[in-house]
């Protein structure tokens, strides 16, 4: 479960949310969506806690960012799964040990290695492109070893910031089915996107950044016509 109470999140001396109050219960889908800008990855941090709160807290998985000492944000961020925009992978090593030098920072034991890393890239896919050097590969099959990379600890949830911004459409639409299934079989997933006909595939809460808050919100057509736009259900901030 993840909790935000009363919280605020500046960034050096700039205010990025005021008074946050929101809960998100595990095995959610949630989209993060708002202008750059306006703290979606700011957001993202903060559940990883590299951003901490000046004021109240976020709770995440029963960890309150109150006072918390490094060691136990190690031992949180095992349990999550992180996917960026730019993959972050080891780009000179090959798709296998992408995966398997998460395990063995973590102390799995060398038995267990090559079981849970094949087993987390037959979840995207790529039980075949374990010996593939990550620097070959696409952009949506480099995304999906991150996918796979942020699995194969077993995490609690997933975060991932833009997971699709450097895909095309069809790519992007591929790794958010990706995310879905994940999703389905009871992992939280929080996705930080602008890419509204994404949200629009798949459906999910919605939570949109507006005036430093979040507000439940649904994705409609633009007056225009020509794009989509978050529209806030309620007035009520989301809680
Ligand atoms: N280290 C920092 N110190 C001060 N301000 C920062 C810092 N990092 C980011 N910002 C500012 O904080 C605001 C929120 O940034 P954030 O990256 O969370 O937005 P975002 O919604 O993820 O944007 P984008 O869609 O462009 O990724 C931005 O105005 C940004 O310029
Ligand atoms: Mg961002």
């Amino acid at each position: 479960m993840i909790a935000f109470i009363n919280t605020d999140l500046d960034l050096g001396k700039r205010p990025i949310f005021r008074n946050l109050n929101l809960t998100i219960q595990p095995g959610e889908l949630v989209y993060i969506v708002g202008r750059s800008g306006s703290g979606k990855t700011t957001l993202l941090k903060s559940l990883y806690m590299e951003v901490k709160p000046s004021k109240g807290e976020v709770i995440v998985n029963g960890l309150s960012s109150r006072g918390v000492r490094r060691r136990k944000i190690a031992m949180l961020r095992r349990k999550l799964g992180i996917v960026f925009q730019d993959f972050r992978l080891l780009e000179d090593r090959n798709v296998y040990d992408n995966l398997a030098f998460v395990l063995k920072v973590t102390g799995t034991k060398h038995s267990l290695i090559k079981e849970k890393v094949l087993t987390a890239l037959k979840e995207v896919g790529l039980e075949n492109s374990a010996k593939e050097m990550v620097e070959n590969l696409s952009g949506g099959e480099q995304q999906r070893v991150a996918i796979a990379r942020a699995l194969v600890g077993n995490p609690i949830a997933i975060i991932a910031d833009e997971p699709t911004g450097n895909l095309d459409p069809e790519t992007s639409l591929e790794i958010l089915e990706y995310l879905k299934k994940i999703n389905d079989s009871g992992i939280s997933v929080i996705i930080g996107t602008h890419d509204y006909e994404l949200v629009r595939h798949h459906p999910s809460r919605t939570l949109m950044i507006s005036d430093m808050n979040l507000v439940e919100c649904t994705i409609e057509p633009a007056p225009t016509g020509t794009c989509w736009r978050p529209v806030p259900k309620a007035t009520a901030k989301a809680s």
